[in-house]
């Protein structure tokens, strides 16, 4: 066979660069984001030209995409707004997109955005890790990421390098105050049904962990069962409703939020008991349902966890944009409801 020459290459070299030029270009170098010669690009995300996290270049006047998990509750339309109006106030377009609950919606959501070339991205992910491989992928196409309300599994991405930031709330710390409000009620004596929240989400995993741990110097204060109510109001009640069957005898029930707490408290009338007298109801949220049950005296306690992160995130964004440093997480200050400030505070309910 014969070799033609090209530049000096032979014709079979020339063929392979040009190949591999326009691999290369598929795989993401079309945003302008992929070099062989750039800074390290994440985790798992590949080689990228730009700096990690990616700079934002401009201050103002920005295309803000953001990717919502699920706008099932007052909790997230709340956080809707607040970013919707953080985005307004700022004088930035908003583009939100929402996953309906679904790992894999969320992904195809944030790849979605990333092809409309939004110049910031905001995502609220559902899971630690369903939305690991779209953070990168915004990453590798030079878009900064701020993850609010829930954040990524750090082994997979990393604040401060493969995104800008987690805002949200100290979830361990809120699931401590609930429990030391449920010691102290119950003389640290208790039979426990606890409602998770979504399975593989942050705020799931840290308020079992925070709760759990908690109550463990308290030898009698006994987890008798523990199930996955996915932060939903009529999960949680069906849950409960058979929880309750076979164990009747809980004084008890540990939410992973207040809508759950809504369903339990539902339960536990329909199956004859007085919340708040013969089982004591605890969670988090500070959601208006939730203060309206601690002002009745069937919920005992409820740890604020704001949804109004859109002004922090907005001066996260701001901040970063300005090339001030921003801290990998910004941390929502929360607080407790009792039935000492429920009614003083319902006015700051969603
Ligand atoms: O990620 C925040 C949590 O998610 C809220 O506490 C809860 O209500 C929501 O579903």
């Amino acid at each position: 066979m014969k070799h033609s020459k090209f530049l000096g290459l032979n014709m079979s070299a020339f063929i392979i660069m040009v190949l591999g030029g326009l691999l290369l270009t598929a795989c993401g170098g079309s945003s302008g984001g992929s070099s062989s010669t750039g800074s390290t690009g994440g985790s798992s995300g590949g080689t990228s030209s730009c700096a990690s996290p990616p700079k934002l270049t401009k201050a103002t006047g920005l295309r803000v995409g953001f990717s919502q998990n699920i706008s099932n509750s007052p909790w997230r339309l709340a956080e809707n707004k607040s970013m919707s109006d953080g985005a307004k106030a700022a004088g930035d377009t908003f583009v939100m997109t929402d996953a309906g609950g679904q790992d894999s919606k969320q992904v195809s959501d944030i790849q979605s955005l990333i092809s409309q070339k939004v110049d910031v991205l905001v995502i609220a992910p559902l899971t630690e890790t369903g939305e690991v491989s779209a953070i990168l992928a915004a990453k590798k196409a030079c878009i900064p990421v701020f993850l609010v309300d829930r954040d990524a599994d750090h082994s997979l991405a990393k604040p401060g390098q493969d995104y800008v930031t987690f805002v949200g709330s100290d979830f361990v710390k809120q699931a401590q105050l609930v429990a030391d409000t449920l010691i102290q009620a119950t003389n640290g004596k208790a039979k426990i049904i606890e409602l998770e929240g979504t399975s593989g989400a942050t705020p799931a995993i840290l308020r079992k962990k925070g709760f759990d741990d908690e109550i463990k110097s308290h030898p009698d204060m006994q987890i008798v069962a523990s199930q996955d109510a996915n932060f939903d109001r009529d999960t949680a009640r069906q849950k409960m409703q058979t929880l309750l069957q076979a164990h009747p005898n809980v004084n008890v029930v540990y939410c992973a939020n207040d809508e759950e707490c809504q369903g339990a408290i539902a339960a536990l009338k329909a199956a004859g008991k007085v919340p708040g007298k013969d089982v004591l109801v605890g969670s988090i949220d500070g959601e208006t349902a939730g203060l309206q049950s601690i002002i009745a005296g069937e919920q005992l306690v409820s740890v604020t966890s704001n949804p109004r992160l859109g002004a922090l995130t907005f001066q996260a964004i701001s901040d970063y944009a300005g090339g001030k440093s921003v801290a990998t997480w910004v941390v929502q200050p929360d607080k407790t409801y009792t039935k000492e400030n429920a009614q003083a505070n319902l006015v700051n309910g969603f």
